[in-house]
C-alpha cells in the first residue's frame, strides 16, 4: 500500500484537473495497490452534460494527472479501466520505482489554467505546433489542429448555433448560474464552480450576477463574445474519437490532460469552444462539414498568447476522499 502522505499529495495533484463548469466530479479512494477514482454524479451537469460525456472527460484529465504525479512521487503507474455495470472506476495501481524517470509536465500541473481571455493573433510556430500534436498519444484518440483565419471560421457557424441554442434555454442557463461564485467569498467558501475573476468579469454578489446572467446575457451578445474569441485565436485543436463511447470520454481526457500541460510548458494559453459538441445535432452538421468521416468532436480547444488569469479554487482534499470499502 502507498503511504498515505504520497496518496493525499497524488489526490492533490489530481484534483487540479480541469472539469466542466469546475464541478470536480470525482472521489478518490486509497487501495491496496494504488488509487482508485470514481465519478461523483451528485456533481454532474444534467443540463449542459446530459450524457455524462463530460464528465467522463474530466475524470480522464483528472486520472492522467494522477498519473503524472505517481511518476513525481517515484512510483510506475498503470491503468485499469472499469466499465462493469454500474461499477465505473479507473484503478491506478502503483509499484514503487526507484529508477523512474521524474515526469517533466509535473511541475505545470498548478501553472496549467483554463485562460478565457482573448489571445494576440502572433502564430504558433510549426514546431510548436508539433509538440502539441505530439504530446497525444492516447490510443484512440486524435487531435486535428487548424490555423488560419479560412480554417478557424470554419467553427463559426456551428459555435453560433450551438451556443444560441444553449443560452436560449431556461434550464441551461439556470444551472450555469447555479454553478456561477460571483465573488471571492462564494469561490472561496464552496472550492468549485466558475469564479467570475476567472473569465475577468468582477465580483458583484450572486443576486446582482444571477439577474445579469439571466436577463442580459443573450444568444447575440454570447455569440460575440465567442466568435470574438474565436477571431483573437491563432490555432484551434479538435480532439476526435472513433466512437462516442464511456472509454472514449475517459481517454479523450488523459489525452487532452497531456495536451494542457504541454501548451502551458510552451507557453501557449488555452480555452474551450465547445458548444458544437455538446448539442448532437449540431455536432452531426459539425462532422459532417468537417469529413470527420464517422468520428466523433469531443473538445474544440482555442490557443494562443496571452496572459494568465485568476486561477480557480478547488474544494478540500477531505471533500474528495472516500474510505476504500465505500462503493
Ligand atoms: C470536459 C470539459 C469541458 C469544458 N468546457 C468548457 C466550456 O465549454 N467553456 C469554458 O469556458 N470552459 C470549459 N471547461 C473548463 C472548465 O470550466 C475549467 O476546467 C474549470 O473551471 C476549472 O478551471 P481551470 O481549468 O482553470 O483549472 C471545460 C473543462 C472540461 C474538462
Amino acid at each position: 500500500m502507498i503511504p498515505d502522505d504520497v496518496f493525499f499529495k497524488i489526490v492533490r495533484s489530481a484534483a487540479k484537473a480541469p472539469s466542466g463548469h469546475n464541478t470536480q466530479p470525482w472521489l478518490f479512494a486509497k487501495e491496496d495497490d494504488g488509487i482508485c477514482i470514481k465519478p461523483d454524479f451528485c456533481r454532474a451537469l444534467p443540463e449542459a452534460d446530459p450524457e455524462h460525456r463530460e464528465l467522463f472527460i474530466s475524470l480522464g484529465c483528472a486520472a492522467e494527472t494522477a498519473i503524472i504525479a505517481a511518476r513525481f512521487y517515484g512510483y510506475n503507474p498503470a491503468l485499469r479501466i472499469n466499465l462493469l455495470g454500474t461499477d465505473c472506476s479507473l484503478k491506478i495501481s502503483l509499484q514503487k520505482d526507484d529508477t523512474i524517470k521524474q515526469p517533466e509536465l509535473y511541475s505545470y500541473i498548478t501553472a496549467r489554467q483554463t485562460t478565457r481571455n482573448l489571445y494576440d493573433k502572433n502564430e504558433i510556430p510549426a514546431e510548436d505546433l508539433m509538440i502539441l500534436q505530439q504530446a497525444v498519444s492516447e490510443s484512440g484518440v486524435g487531435v486535428r489542429l487548424f490555423s488560419g483565419q479560412s480554417s478557424l471560421d470554419m467553427f463559426s457557424p456551428f459555435i453560433a448555433e450551438a451556443s444560441a441554442l444553449q443560452i436560449s434555454n431556461p434550464n441551461f442557463k439556470s444551472e450555469l448560474i447555479q454553478w456561477m461564485r460571483f465573488s471571492e467569498k462564494e469561490a472561496m467558501e464552496k472550492g468549485d464552480g466558475l469564479y467570475t475573476a476567472c473569465s475577468g468579469v468582477p465580483s458583484m454578489g450572486r443576486l446582482v450576477g444571477g439577474f445579469v446572467l439571466k436577463n442580459l446575457v443573450t444568444a447575440k451578445s454570447e455569440n460575440k463574445r465567442l466568435l470574438t474569441q474565436l477571431n483573437k485565436t491563432a490555432a484551434v485543436a479538435l480532439f476526435i474519437s472513433p466512437t462516442n463511447q464511456v472509454e472514449d470520454w475517459i481517454r479523450t481526457g488523459l489525452a487532452f490532460q497531456e495536451f494542457a500541460l504541454t501548451a502551458t510548458k510552451l507557453n501557449i494559453s488555452h480555452s474551450y469552444l465547445n458548444s458544437p459538441c455538446q448539442i448532437p445535432g449540431v455536432r452531426d452538421k459539425m462532422i459532417t462539414a468537417l469529413g470527420l468521416n464517422g468520428e466523433f468532436p469531443q473538445l474544440i480547444i482555442r490557443l494562443g498568447y496571452s496572459k494568465k488569469m485568476h486561477f480557480s479554487f478547488r474544494r478540500r482534499i477531505n471533500d474528495v476522499i472516500i474510505e476504500q470499502n465505500i462503493e
